[in-house]
């Protein structure tokens, strides 16, 4: 169903992630027949292009990150009639009038902040002071947003100063990725789980988020940032919320957040034995991390295992257990609900047996697996084994599946619907930045080195030993 008409604006529309991400997605959705024909985009930036030479630029980036719709030229040349440029001045004065003139009445206006957050704030003052944006208009900022409590709140309240809440749509990419929301559907849509969804029947969660990339390109921003701001603050910290949160009343935006918001404030703090940080060293022909990041000195972690507690009536006594890194042995994103084993064993010998888990794959190979325990087949008695009951999405939904939309698609379109719930609110990353802080700032103080790891492997040993020093073990990374 397409969406109402709508003029989006593109603040750094020249950029990096327009390139990759935004053009491209609301491309596809053009092509999936989402975005109404009278739909208008309207690319920003320094650059000095014209209609022309923007719509040159998105027709390479098409090319180059659309996949096979980018092939279909009549597609190509209906979405790029729908582009114009305006030249853009961020701290002065040209373009602003022009892109006010460029919007229509009768539309969905939607801002889309594509730049560091250091301009938002500027960004905001100049489109409601030019009337751009009215409390009807929407914005969307990226992450990060902000790089601690303080800066966090610096850039709520610039923003607030100039929209309200319910305007301000603040993205983590995980939110909208498929699998993410399955969790939910998982959760909610089936009276199986939960009622098990507890400490009563869960040993512990692990929630792993594995990567093989480097932060080769981009070690100057990563390196201050590290994996603890750059993935466990956000995307992490949403898979645990979704995971961890109370049934909501309903399926909107503030009940969800609220939901997602108490888990977040029963997060007990961390003990500095309870986090081991990594950074990976230099394998056959790559290079370490402190090459990528030009600090031949730096302390910031490519790697991260913590141990966490939701202090709450659900989880007290079951941890969950989160872990992410790069240069790691395969591309892996998983929840993984370990069971507590059955009170009473009726069966002699049954010590091999692993127990339940239920796996929730975001990525790759979407899906769900179940492990069960099962009688082993033949006549050598009540021997015990496992098998998994496994569901890849991409098997059970076939062709619906290629063509999901991907996080950045289904989100734009979430802002033109005006649907908030697979955004962060304001208080929500607020939250987070308070329980993240007092971390970093106990490794600042200690002065504290993350420990090396090789690359291609599963992190650091001591990341192995944060689960066996409680009798557990982390899943494998597969490669
Ligand atoms: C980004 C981080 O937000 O998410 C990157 O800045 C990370 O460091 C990326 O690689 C992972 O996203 P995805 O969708 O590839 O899992």
């Amino acid at each position: 169903i397409p969406v109402d008409p709508f003029d989006l604006i593109i603040i750094g529309a020249t950029g990096d992630l327009a390139r990759r991400k935004i053009l491209p997605g609301l491309f596809r959705r053009m092509c999936a027949g989402q975005m109404p024909e009278t739909a208008k985009v309207i690319g920003a930036s320094r650059g000095d292009l014209d209609d022309a030479g923007f719509r040159d630029f998105v027709k390479d980036a098409l090319k180059e990150f659309a996949g096979d719709t980018a092939k279909d030229a009549k597609s190509v040349a209906q979405f790029l009639e729908m582009l114009e440029y305006v030249s853009l001045d961020v701290f002065g004065d040209t373009g602003w009038k022009e892109l006010k003139s460029k919007l229509r009445p009768d539309t969905i206006h939607a801002v889309y902040f594509s730049v560091g957050p250091s301009l938002f704030g500027e960004i905001a003052r100049k489109l409601s002071g030019h009337g751009i944006t009215d409390e009807h208009s929407r914005i969307v900022v990226e992450k990060p947003f902000g790089h601690d409590l303080e800066t966090a709140k610096a850039l709520n309240t610039e923003l607030r100063a100039c929209f309200d809440e319910h305007q301000i749509y603040r993205i983590d990419h995980y939110l909208g990725k498929e699998t993410v929301q399955n969790l939910m559907a998982v959760r909610f849509g089936n009276a199986l789980f939960e009622p098990l969804w507890n400490a009563q029947h869960v040993d512990h969660v692990q929630i792993t988020v594995a990567e093989t990339v480097s932060v080769e390109g981009r070690g100057g921003y990563y390196d201050k940032s590290g994996a603890m701001r750059d993935m466990v603050q956000n995307h992490l910290m949403q898979l645990l919320c979704l995971s961890a949160m109370e049934p909501p009343s309903k399926y909107g935006a503030d009940a969800v957040r609220d939901e997602k918001l108490k888990v977040i404030r029963a997060l007990e703090p961390v003990a500095p034995s309870e986090v081991v940080r990594g950074q990976y060293s230099a394998g056959r022909d790559m290079a370490s991390y402190l090459e990528h990041a030009e600090d031949p000195d730096s302390k910031t972690e490519s790697f991260i295992a913590m141990k966490v507690k939701v202090a709450n009536w659900r989880w007290a006594s079951t941890p969950f257990y989160l872990r992410t890194g790069k240069r790691l042995r395969g591309r892996m994103s998983e929840i993984a609900i370990v069971f507590k084993d059955p009170p009473h064993s009726i069966f002699e010998g049954d010590f091999n047996r692993k127990g339940n888990v239920l796996v929730i794959r975001l990525q790759p190979d979407e899906g769900i697996t179940m492990r069960v325990t099962i009688k082993e087949p033949g006549p050598g008695g009540m021997r015990l084994t496992e098998v998994p009951l496994d569901m890849s999405f991409a098997d059970a939904l076939g062709d619906q599946v290629s063509v999901m939309p991907d996080a950045y698609e289904r989100l734009i379109m979430d802002v033109i619907r005006g649907d908030q719930t697979l955004f962060m609110r304001g208080d929500e990353v607020e939250a987070a930045w308070a329980w993240v802080d007092p971390i970093i700032e106990a490794w600042q103080d200690a002065g504290s080195r993350p420990v090396p790891y090789d690359p291609g492997g599963s992190g650091p040993d001591d990341s192995l030993m944060l689960l066996h020093k409680d009798g557990r073990r982390w899943r494998e990374i597969k490669s």
